[in-house]
C-alpha cells in the first residue's frame, strides 16, 4: 500500500511517501524564514506558499522515486486542527489527486499524526500514554488504539512551544525561538529557582504555561541587557561574555522549568493509568533536550520504554501524515470528496 501525506496545517509544507508502514521518501518547504519577518505566522501568507509549493514539490517527490500518481493507493491529509486557509490548501490538493487517481482519500488529525510519527522507526504499542507538545498545542491522551485518543489533559492557556517563542522574542531571537533557546542553554547552568513551574499543585492533568510566560517578561525587564538591539541569533564572539552567561542560564533555567511542569502531570497521567505500554512524546518540542532527558527518567521510573521520534519527525513533516493515514487505512477508515478542514477542536 503506497500511502502520500500531505501536511500543511501551519507553516510548513510536507510531501511523504510511506509504502506498507515503511518511510520512502519527503519533500519540506519551510517557510520559517518568511514569518520570520512579522515575529509569527501570518495566515494568509501561509496559505498562499502552500498553494505554491504543494505541486512543486509533488512533482519533485513522484519524479525522484520514479512514481506516478496512479501508483498511489491512499492519499492521506492533515484535516486539523490548523489554520484553516492552509488546512484548505493541502485538502484542495488532496481531493483533485483523489479525484484524477481514484486513490482513497484520508483526513487526519495533525496532533494524533504527530503521536503516531515514532512509529516510521518502531513498532508503536497500544494502549500508550502521549504527550503531544507542540508550538500550538499541549495534550496529554490515552491512546487505546492507532484510531482512539482519549485527552486526559490539555493547556488552558499557551502551548509549552508558544512559550518559548514569545520568551525568544522578547528578547529579539527571531520565529520560532523554541529550537534556539534550547541550543544556547546547552552552554547554560540551570537556576531551578529561577522561574515557577506552574499549574502543578493541584489534581489535575491540565497546563498553563502563561504565569511561566510572564515570569520570563518580567525577568526580562529587569535584566534589559540580554536583550538583542537587533532580531538575530545572540552571537557570543563578539558579546561581552557576562551577557552571554547571563543569557544561557536564563534559557536553561526556562528548559528546566517546562521540562519539569510536563514531567509531574505525565508522571501523575501514569500513575492514573496503570498498565500502558509505553510513554510516546511527540511534537515540536519533544525535540527539546531537557524534555528528552526528563522524559526517559519518567519512563523508567514506570518501567516503561519511551518512545520518541526522531528529531526530524518531531516538527510538522508529510511523513507523519502519511504513516497516520496508512494505520487508519489498514483499519478500513476512508473518506468522501466532501472531506471538510477542522481548524480548531475535535478532529
Ligand atoms: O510540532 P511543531 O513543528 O508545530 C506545531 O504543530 O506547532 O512545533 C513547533 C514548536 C515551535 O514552538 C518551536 O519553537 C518548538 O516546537 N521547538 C522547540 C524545539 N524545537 C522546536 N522548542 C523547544 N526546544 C526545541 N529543541
Ligand atoms: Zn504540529
Amino acid at each position: 500500500m503506497l500511502c502520500l501525506g500531505i501536511e500543511s496545517s501551519c507553516d510548513e509544507t510536507g510531501l511523504a511517501l510511506v509504502r506498507d508502514g515503511k518511510f520512502i521518501a519527503e519533500k519540506l518547504a519551510s517557510q520559517v524564514d518568511v514569518h520570520a519577518l512579522f515575529g509569527g505566522v501570518v495566515p494568509e501568507i501561509a496559505s498562499r506558499e502552500h498553494l505554491r509549493a504543494l505541486p512543486a514539490l509533488f512533482r519533485e517527490l513522484m519524479q525522484e522515486q520514479a512514481l506516478t500518481a496512479d501508483d498511489i493507493d491512499v492519499i492521506s491529509v492533515a484535516r486539523g486542527p490548523g489554520l484553516q486557509g492552509c488546512l484548505l490548501m493541502g485538502l484542495n490538493f488532496a481531493k483533485g489527486l483523489a479525484l484524477s487517481t481514484g486513490a482513497t482519500l484520508i483526513g487526519v488529525n495533525h496532533l494524533w499524526a504527530h503521536l503516531m510519527a515514532a512509529g516510521l522507526e518502531q513498532e508503536l504499542q497500544f494502549p500508550s500514554l502521549g504527550l503531544l507538545v507542540s508550538g500550538g498545542h499541549t495534550h496529554i491522551y490515552l491512546i487505546k488504539s492507532s484510531s482512539e485518543f482519549i485527552l486526559l489533559g490539555r493547556t488552558l492557556d499557551d502551548a509549552a512551544g508558544e512559550a518559548f517563542d514569545k520568551t525568544a522574542k522578547l528578547l529579539n531571537i527571531p520565529y520560532p525561538g523554541g529550537k534556539i533557546v534550547d541550543e544556547l542553554a546547552r552552554a547554560g547552568n540551570a537556576d531551578r529557582k529561577m522561574f515557577p513551574t506552574p499549574y502543578i499543585n493541584n489534581d489535575n492533568l491540565d497546563f498553563s504555561f502563561s504565569g511561566l510566560k510572564t515570569a520570563a517578561a518580567m525577568y526580562v525587564q529587569d535584566h534589559p541587557e540580554l536583550r538583542l538591539s537587533n532580531m538575530g541569533i545572540p552571537d557570543s564572539e563578539t558579546e561581552d561574555p557576562e551577557i552571554t552567561r547571563q543569557r544561557n542560564d536564563m534559557f536553561a533555567s526556562f528548559n528546566y522549568s517546562v521540562a519539569k511542569t510536563l514531567s509531574v502531570k505525565t508522571e501523575r497521567a501514569l500513575e492514573r493509568n496503570k498498565g500502558v505500554k509505553s510513554l510516546i512524546v511527540a511534537g515540536g518540542v519533544a525535540a527539546n533536550s531537557v524534555v528528552r532527558t526528563v522524559m526517559t527518567k519518567v519512563a523508567r521510573k514506570f518501567s516503561i520504554p519511551l518512545v520518541l521520534p526522531s528529531p526530524k519527525f518531531c516538527t510538522d513533516n508529510g511523513a507523519m501524515v502519511a504513516f497516520s493515514g496508512y494505520l487508519l487505512a489498514k483499519e478500513g477508515f476512508r473518506h468522501g470528496l466532501d472531506l471538510e478542514a477542522i481548524p480548531r477542536g475535535r478532529v
